[in-house]
């Protein structure tokens, strides 16, 4: 069969309805494989139910060196955490079920002329294995500690495969890696790598931080964009430490949320902005106390205008430094 016929017999077993709707695993359990029919009368389709014999020696018959392409290598496993011999929960320790374990039953898919790509769950993104089949593969083993919230997380919701961002038949995982981490996600979301480009950012380009600081792609926590600690200022000040307070004289906006003034990413303006002073604080204080007309020759400190030397320069921030808040007994309008 080459590769159109077997796209179209895929197509049909969805068609015919026995494939498990991509979005049953939103319910919360994955549901037990379909038993796929054949798509041609008399043709074995699905990989039934009945693992091989002998295991992985069963499938290394075939899937041998000589199988191994430019990306991608059977062996690779091996060098896996999942290949190690004497961990117990792992595939290949004792009385695991080795390549069967992510590939489900073989014994079908391991017959002299079986239909190979209709009859084994290839974890691959044009399998015909619904996707919710496919990670609840992975699940059995790895459904607890940081996937606790994958069910309702938007990866999962989106229909994301594990195998989306994991490799798994190679002893480097990208998604694993500090700094090959980024290139990933960047995959699919271009926007976040514009923004880590910008004059201002954290900086994931220079290799110091990945994505998994701030998120967890399993969706841990019910936070907005699935962050790693409970709610955002959280997540910020598990860093900037100094920024958490209490403090004695707090700013309302900073204890609230980080992000009505800071970007999360990057940002064209110094220091993360989201808007530059003073437009910035103005969103929220009266311009009628602390003028902020054009910025002319006369508005310089020294210039006869006036009012306006409250905008000049670093503006409001030039006297109100402490604007994430004070400790100094008289830092009330957080100019120390
Ligand atoms: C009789 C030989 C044979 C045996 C035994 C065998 N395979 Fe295969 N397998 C194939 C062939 C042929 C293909 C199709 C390769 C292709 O077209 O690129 C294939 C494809 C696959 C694929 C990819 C399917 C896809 O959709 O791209 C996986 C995964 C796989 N085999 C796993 C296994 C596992 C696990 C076992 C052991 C339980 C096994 N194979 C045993 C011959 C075999
Ligand atoms: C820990 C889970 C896991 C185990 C164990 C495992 N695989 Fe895989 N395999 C995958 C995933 C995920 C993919 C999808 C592609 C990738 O990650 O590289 C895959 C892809 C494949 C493919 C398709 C390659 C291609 O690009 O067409 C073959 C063939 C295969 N595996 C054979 C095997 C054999 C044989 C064994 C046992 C020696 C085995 N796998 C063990 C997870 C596993
Ligand atoms: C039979 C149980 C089992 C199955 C099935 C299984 N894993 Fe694992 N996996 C393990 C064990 C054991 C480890 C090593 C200890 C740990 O990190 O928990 C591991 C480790 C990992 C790691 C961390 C690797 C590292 O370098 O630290 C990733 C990622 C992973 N598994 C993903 C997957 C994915 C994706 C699948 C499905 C394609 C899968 N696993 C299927 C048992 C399993
Ligand atoms: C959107 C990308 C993405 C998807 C989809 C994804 N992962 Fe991960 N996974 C990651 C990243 C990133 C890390 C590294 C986390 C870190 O460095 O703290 C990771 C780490 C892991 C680890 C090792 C550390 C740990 O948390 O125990 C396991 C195991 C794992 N993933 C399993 C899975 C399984 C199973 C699935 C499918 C249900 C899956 N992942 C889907 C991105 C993803
Ligand atoms: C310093 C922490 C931090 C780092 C590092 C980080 N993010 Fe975010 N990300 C956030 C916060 C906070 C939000 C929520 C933004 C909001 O609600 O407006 C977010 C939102 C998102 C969103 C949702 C859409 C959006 O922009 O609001 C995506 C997608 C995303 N991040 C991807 C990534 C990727 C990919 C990486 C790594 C290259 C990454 N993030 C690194 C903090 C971070
Ligand atoms: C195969 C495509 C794909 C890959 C790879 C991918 N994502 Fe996503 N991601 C999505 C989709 C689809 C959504 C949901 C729709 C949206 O918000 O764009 C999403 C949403 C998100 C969100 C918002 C979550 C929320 O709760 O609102 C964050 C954060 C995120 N991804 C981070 C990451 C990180 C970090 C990585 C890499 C470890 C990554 N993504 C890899 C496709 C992907
Ligand atoms: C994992 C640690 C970590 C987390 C979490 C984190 N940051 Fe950062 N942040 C850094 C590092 C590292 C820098 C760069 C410091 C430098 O360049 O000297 C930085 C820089 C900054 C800067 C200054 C940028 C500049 O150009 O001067 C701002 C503002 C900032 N972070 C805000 C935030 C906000 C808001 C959050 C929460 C959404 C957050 N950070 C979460 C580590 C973190
Ligand atoms: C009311 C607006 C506002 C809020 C809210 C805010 N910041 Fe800032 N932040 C600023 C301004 C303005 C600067 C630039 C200060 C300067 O120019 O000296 C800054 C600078 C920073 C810097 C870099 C310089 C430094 O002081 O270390 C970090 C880090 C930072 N903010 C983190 C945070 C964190 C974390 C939060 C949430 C807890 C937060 N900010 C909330 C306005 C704000
Ligand atoms: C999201 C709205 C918001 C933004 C943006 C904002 N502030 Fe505030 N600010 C407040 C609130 C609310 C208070 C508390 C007012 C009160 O207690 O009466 C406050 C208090 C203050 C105070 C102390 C006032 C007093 O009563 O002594 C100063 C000074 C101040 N802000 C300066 C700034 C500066 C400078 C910026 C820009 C970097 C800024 N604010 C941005 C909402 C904001
Ligand atoms: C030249 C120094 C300086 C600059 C620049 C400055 N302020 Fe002030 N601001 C002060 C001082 C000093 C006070 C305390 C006044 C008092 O206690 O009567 C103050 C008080 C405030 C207060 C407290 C309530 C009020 O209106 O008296 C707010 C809010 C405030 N400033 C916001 C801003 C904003 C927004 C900007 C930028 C447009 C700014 N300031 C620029 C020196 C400055």
């Amino acid at each position: 069969m080459n590769r159109i016929q077997t796209t179209i017999a895929a197509f049909l077993i969805a068609m015919a309805g026995l494939a498990v709707p991509a979005d049953s695993s939103a319910q919360g359990s994955a549901k037990k494989p379909a038993a796929a029919a054949p798509a041609v009368p008399g043709e074995k389709v699905g990989p039934g139910t009945q693992y091989s014999e002998k295991g992985a020696d069963t499938c290394l018959d075939c899937h041998d060196k000589d199988a191994d392409t430019l990306t991608f290598s059977t062996n690779g496993i091996f060098k896996s955490r999942h290949g190690h011999r004497r961990d117990k929960g792992a595939p290949f320790g004792p009385g695991g079920m080795q390549c069967e374990a992510c590939h489900g039953p073989g014994h079908v898919h391991s017959t002299k002329g079986s239909q190979e790509k209709l009859t084994i769950n290839s974890q691959k993104r044009d399998s015909f294995v619904p996707v919710a089949q496919r990670n609840a593969q992975c699940l059995t083993c790895h459904d607890s500690r940081n996937r606790t919230g994958w069910h309702a997380a938007a990866h999962e919701k989106s229909g994301l495969a594990c195998a989306d961002c994991h490799q798994m038949h190679t002893d480097r995982d990208a998604v694993m890696g500090k700094t090959s981490q980024p290139d990933v996600c960047f995959r699919c979301h271009q926007k976040q790598r514009a923004d880590f480009q910008k004059a201002s950012a954290h900086p994931v380009k220079h290799g110091l931080m990945n994505c998994a600081d701030c998120h967890n792609s399993h969706g841990g926590s019910a936070t907005t964009a699935s962050l790693i600690k409970p709610t955002l200022n959280q997540t910020c000040t598990s860093c900037h430490a100094d920024k958490r307070g209490p403090l004695l004289w707090e700013h309302a906006p900073v204890a609230e949320d980080c992000l009505t003034c800071h970007n999360s990413h990057g940002s064209v303006r110094p220091g993360l902005l989201a808007k530059s002073t003073p437009m910035l604080c103005q969103q929220c204080h009266s311009a009628s106390s602390h003028p902020a007309v054009a910025r002319t020759g006369a508005s310089l400190p020294g210039g006869t205008g006036g009012g306006a030397i409250f905008t000049v320069a670093g503006s409001c921030t030039n006297c109100h430094s402490q604007v994430h808040g004070s400790n100094h007994p008289s830092g009330s309008s957080l100019t120390r």
